[in-house]
């Protein structure tokens, strides 16, 4: 069954929001329905997102802003200072964002279309919180909620933080998130990064010379610089993957919670196994076929 979907995002300051929503726009199983952003400069985030529609023939489908800073306001807001570099020209001054607020899209859609609408959150939670407030009985309403997010396996002999930088942005709001009933599959930090693209990867891409591809191949070329390395991870597109075909991952169910008062770990996501004791509020990504991902990844931005 067709998904209709929803891209809750911060795109622009990591590359992979933008190759997620790539990803999306290249999947017939998702309709995307609208895209929301969140955190930090909204005007340059619905911006990116505006033309990166725009030059995959789909400018239709509504762009809104939602919230800039945490929900409790007393945490810092990330903003690199490259966003939009790669993508946006002097002209794009223009792009109009819609006008209804994100929070009053996601519950009204969610609200229209009950049972029907797939959250695809790739941002800090602050957007769907402050949603799930406005309106609870939306948790009953979606279909479902990828989130790309959290931390759940420390010692996987990967170097990990052992915080996760969508959840540590805004701790309240995912502890509300988590906290709410919603169907919610988890994509942590110690999943994707067993997944990245590199410069033999943007090679290939170059080949379609197509507008869309191009604004990709410049917005992660600009990425790349930007960190200094010659490959990124694709965090975000495994989200979108995963609502597509949950056979690339294994899945657990867990409890999640979220630390909001530790001294140091604010922000850290602690996945309990599921028992009589702890109920499961999450479906769990604990590992990924990343080869095959990474086929179904570039098999579809290859996509004319
Ligand atoms: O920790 C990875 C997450 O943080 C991704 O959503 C990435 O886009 C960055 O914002
Ligand atoms: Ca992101």
């Amino acid at each position: 069954r067709m998904r209709r979907v929803i891209l809750d995002t911060d795109i622009g300051s990591d590359v992979d929001d933008a190759l997620a929503l790539a990803l999306i726009l290249k999947s017939d199983e998702l309709k995307l329905e609208a895209v929301t952003v969140v955190h930090g400069d909204l005007d340059v985030r619905a911006r990116i997102a505006m033309k990166m529609l725009s030059l995959a023939g789909a400018g239709d489908i509504p762009v809104a802003k939602g919230i800039e800073k945490p929900l409790l306001m007393d945490r810092p807001v990330f903003w690199t200072g490259h966003e939009g570099e790669g993508i946006l020209t002097p002209e794009d001054r223009d792009l109009k964002p819609a006008s209804t607020h994100a929070i009053d899209l996601i519950v009204s859609k969610i609200m229209e279309a009950k049972g029907e609408i797939t959250i695809i959150a790739i941002g800090p939670l602050t957007n769907i919180a402050a949603a799930i407030i406005r309106e609870p009985r939306i948790t009953e309403y979606v279909r479902d909620i990828f989130i790309m997010g959290g931390v759940t396996r420390l010692f996987n002999g990967m170097n990990l933080p052992y915080r996760e930088h969508n959840i540590r942005c805004d701790p309240e709001a995912a502890k509300i998130v988590f906290n709410s009933g919603m169907p919610i599959t988890m994509v942590p930090l110690d999943v994707t990064m067993k997944t990245s693209i590199n410069r033999d990867d943007l090679k290939v891409i170059s080949s379609m010379k197509t507008p869309f591809t191009d604004a990709i191949v410049s917005m992660v070329e600009r990425y790349l610089e930007f960190r200094g390395r010659d490959y990124t991870w694709l965090h975000d597109p495994l989200a979108v993957a995963v609502s597509i075909d949950e056979t690339l991952v294994r899945i657990v169910d867990m409890k999640v919670l979220v630390e909001t008062r530790g001294e140091v770990a604010d922000g850290q996501t602690i996945a309990l196994p599921a028992s009589v004791r702890e109920e499961a509020n999450a479906r769990v990504c604990i590992d990924v076929d990343s080869s095959r991902f990474k086929r179904f990844f570039m098999e579809r931005i290859l996509r004319s």
